[in-house]
């Protein structure tokens, strides 16, 4: 007798790290070096349907309607993760969209893949839980877990737990709404991975063990601001994450310079900014792209200044979103 194709379509946000995660205590399981902590933004989204067809003869991955091969490997360990924990079998037809472009600059692969393993679960009808969601999710890649959550999110290591990691909702979106203007200076694709750049760094960099070393400290720092709602303090700490992971880029060899002339400008802009009172901060990923996390009230200022820096070729508005959720099955 043969079942019907069983489908399930989700929605997950991008995310942007406070308190970067860089570098992998384990590569096979991709257990993150550090733990991290991010904000969920809304306004962007990657939809994500999973169709497990008994017709199928291999998995399948379209995304934007096209097949993307070097994205396969990781969508098929998230789906055996999913099948062998759910004692189910069967070909899956995944299809993926951004609705945001590439050079909007933010990193597609964390939403896609939180959107993933929520449609390919709600599919085969399993109910598994978030815990067991985010620990399949992280092996897609290291900063999806945390898109399966929204506003402020924690991803921590606990080597005695039952997962190698746990992530959790640290606050929701509207407790604090932060706002995000996001400032693209270069459409093009990065020249170094984040995973490749991470195992450069582990083997090259001298600074890679105090980096690993700090990250706990940084992260107690960044969640005490948090609670206290205290802005000034969580940009304090978060540019220095973010600066600390720079230096460590850097400091490989060859090293690593995601950044360029425009991202520089950017950040002093930020800094000269916050000088004339204007709550804002900057943070930087593993490309030249500069997102500055800033108050309400100051997002209007802030797009505009962003906007007039020369190489700056677009700029984006986001506030904070929910997590990964169901839309359709
Ligand atoms: C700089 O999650 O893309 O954006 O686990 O190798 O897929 P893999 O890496 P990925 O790395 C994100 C790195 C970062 C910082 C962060 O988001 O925490």
């Amino acid at each position: 007798m043969s079942h019907p194709p069983k489908k399930a379509t989700a929605v997950a946000h991008p995310n942007i790290a406070l308190i970067k995660y860089w570098g992998k205590r384990e590569v096979e399981r991709n257990i993150p070096a550090v733990g991290s902590l991010s904000i969920t933004l809304d306004g962007l989204a990657t939809t994500t349907s999973t169709t497990f067809d008994p017709g199928l003869t291999q998995e399948e991955f379209m995304l934007a309607g096209k097949e993307a091969p070097e994205m396969r490997r990781r969508v098929a360990e998230c789906l055996n993760l999913v099948r062998s924990r759910t004692g189910t079998s069967g070909y899956a037809l995944v299809e993926s969209e951004n609705d945001f472009p590439t050079a909007a600059g933010l990193a597609s692969s964390a939403s896609g893949f939180a959107a993933l393993v929520v449609a390919s679960d709600r599919a085969l009808g399993s109910r598994l839980a978030l815990s067991e969601l985010a620990d399949i999710a992280r092996h897609g890649s290291g900063s999806a877990p945390r898109s399966l959550f929204g506003g402020f999110v924690e991803l921590r290591l606990t080597p005695e737990g039952v997962h190698p990691t746990e992530t959790r909702q640290v606050l929701e979106p509207s407790a604090w709404p932060l706002r995000v203007v996001v400032a693209v200076t270069d459409t093009g694709k990065k020249e170094v991975g984040s995973t490749q750049g991470m195992l450069l760094c582990e083997r090259s960099s001298p600074y890679f063990g105090a980096w690993v070393e700090s990250s706990p400290g940084d992260l107690a720092e960044a969640l005490a601001a948090i609670q206290r709602r205290d802005f000034e303090a969580l940009g304090d700490i978060s540019e220095s994450s973010c600066l600390k992971m720079h230096a460590v880029m850097l400091s490989a060899r060859p090293g690593l310079v995601y950044w360029n002339e425009a991202t520089v400008k950017c950040i002093h802009r930020v800094r000269e900014m916050r000088a004339q009172g204007v709550p804002a901060f900057f943070t930087v990923d593993a490309g030249p792209q500069v997102k500055v996390v800033c108050l309400a009230e100051a997002v209007d200022h802030v797009a505009t200044a962003m906007g007039e820096i020369p190489g700056v070729i677009q700029t984006s508005e986001s506030g904070l979103g929910e997590g990964a959720r169901v839309v359709e099955d």
